[in-house]
């Protein structure tokens, strides 16, 4: 079943009425907010970790249980903050984007609540710097809410005193890592740093912090309007509520839609992408969530679940729910190796496995895409990954080498095929010499 119109959290999301506070209040926002607060930190908390709602930023991380580790009581000369992160630069994903240009008070009205559940004194929104546009409606909405008394000195008129600041990126994927987000703000070169200590020990101006992504923060008003229970009432137990998924590639009418978690990728695909171009019997496979995550094959695709741990069991994951369809006309090989090239570029060149090793994939595998090289090199380049995994510190590297990890578990034929019509090609022997 479809979700119905009634049960969708971000009912502008295709930007079909205006996006400012007047067309927003008739859509429900900013509506008893002051009531919503006066409930308290505690309430608020236990009703976001009732709710089920994981991070929509990736790794799926209990949201109400991050806000939890926040400090109850303010320590002097070291305040909270809440930071948004609008980094959004994951290929396949442009959900973010969207909230923040067609529904932006959701995520101003989300930066109160949240920020007053864990004790913050600001949000800081971080919004990639090619999002101009967007940038400026998103500060046009945070002006109003200035004017309105939503928030700064007594937010809504609940006594609390709350900002909200936006910062432009300058446009580097590490800046969307948390710990990189930070520095980012502080003015800094956006580079990692390893944790603990974690963002809320230890994060903005040495502050506790939390760092929580657009649509994490976005959603929260309406759970807490609606109740947790309405919002655990969609997906599987532990993979709960409705989320953007952004379809692109080889589907016909490539969208953002919100659906229900735990929907199947098929019917995810055919309902709302107007489905594989040519067939769903023309599709080769998937990359789930985002360019980080290893693809699938179609018969996996046939009849897996659009969840956080459904997808991990097939050994990728939800990430960021960025959906790349691939059709059989894709030379998949060659799709990887720009991934690579990607991750190449955007490592921030701290950590050796990461700078030497993201460069080094990269060469490999153009010359997998040509079929130059040597059978046994694919598993050097498995080996290779599973020495960058979990060796670094922070995640890009990882995000790195999983979509080439994928690529070797599901297709590897067609890298032997490639190696073995080159060496046709050239008169080359198959076996290494
Ligand atoms: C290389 C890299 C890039 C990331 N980019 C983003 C991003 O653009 N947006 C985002 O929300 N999270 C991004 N993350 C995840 C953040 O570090 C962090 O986990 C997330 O913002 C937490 O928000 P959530 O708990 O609401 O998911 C990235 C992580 C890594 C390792
Ligand atoms: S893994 Fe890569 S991007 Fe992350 S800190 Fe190390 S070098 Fe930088």
């Amino acid at each position: 079943m479809a979700l119905s119109d009634k049960d969708r959290i971000f009912t502008n999301l295709y930007g079909t009425q205006p996006w400012n506070l007047q067309a927003a209040r008739m859509r429900g926002d900013w509506d008893g907010t002051k009531d919503l607060l006066s409930k308290g930190r505690d309430a608020l908390i236990e009703e976001v970790k009732n709710s089920g709602l994981r991070g929509r930023g990736g790794a799926g991380f209990p949201t109400g249980m991050k806000w939890s580790f926040m400090p109850k009581a303010p320590v002097e000369g070291r305040p909270s903050y809440l930071v948004v992160n609008g980094d959004e630069s994951e290929p396949g994903t442009c959900k973010d984007r969207d909230i923040i240009r067609h529904d932006p008070h959701k995520l101003v009205e989300g930066c109160l609540i949240a920020g007053f559940a864990m004790g913050a004194v600001a949000a800081y929104i971080y919004v990639r710097g090619e999002y101009y546009n967007e940038i400026q409606v998103l500060q046009a909405a945070i002006d109003e809410a200035y004017d309105a008394g939503l928030i700064g000195k007594n937010a809504c008129g609940s006594g609390y005193d709350f900002d909200v600041f936006v910062h432009r990126g300058a446009g580097a994927y590490i800046c969307g890592e948390e710990t990189a987000l930070i520095e980012s703000l502080e003015g800094k070169k956006g580079m990692p740093r390893l944790k603990p200590p974690f963002p809320a020990a230890v994060g903005l101006y040495g502050c506790p912090t939390t760092v929580n992504n657009v649509e994490t923060i976005a959603v929260v008003p309406t759970i807490l309007r609606r109740g947790a229970s309405w919002f655990s009432s969609f997906g599987r137990p532990k993979n709960s509520g409705t989320k953007i998924f952004c379809l692109q590639g080889h589907v016909n009418k490539p969208c953002n839609v919100e659906a229900e978690m735990s929907i199947p990728l098929r019917e995810l695909i055919d309902r709302y992408a107007g489905g594989v171009r040519g067939g769903w019997d023309n599709l080769l496979a998937v990359i789930p969530g985002g360019s980080s995550t290893p693809m699938i094959p179609k018969s996996v695709c046939d009849d897996v679940l659009m969840d956080f741990d459904a997808l991990r069991e097939h050994k990728t994951g939800l990430g960021t729910a960025g959906v790349i369809v691939m059709d059989k006309s894709t030379d998949l090989i060659k799709a990887i190796q720009r991934l690579s090239a990607f991750y190449k570029h955007e490592s921030c060149g701290q950590c050796t496995p990461c700078r030497e090793g993201m460069g080094w994939v990269n060469r490999v595998m153009l010359r997998m895409v040509e079929g130059r090289a040597e059978i046994e090199e694919i598993d050097v380049l498995e080996q290779v990954t599973r020495q960058i995994e979990g060796h670094t510190i922070c995640a890009l590297a990882d995000g790195g080498v999983w979509p080439v990890q994928g690529l070797i578990r599901h297709f590897r034929p067609m890298m032997e095929e490639r190696i073995a019509a080159y060496k046709a090609r050239n008169n080359l022997p198959m076996a290494a010499e």
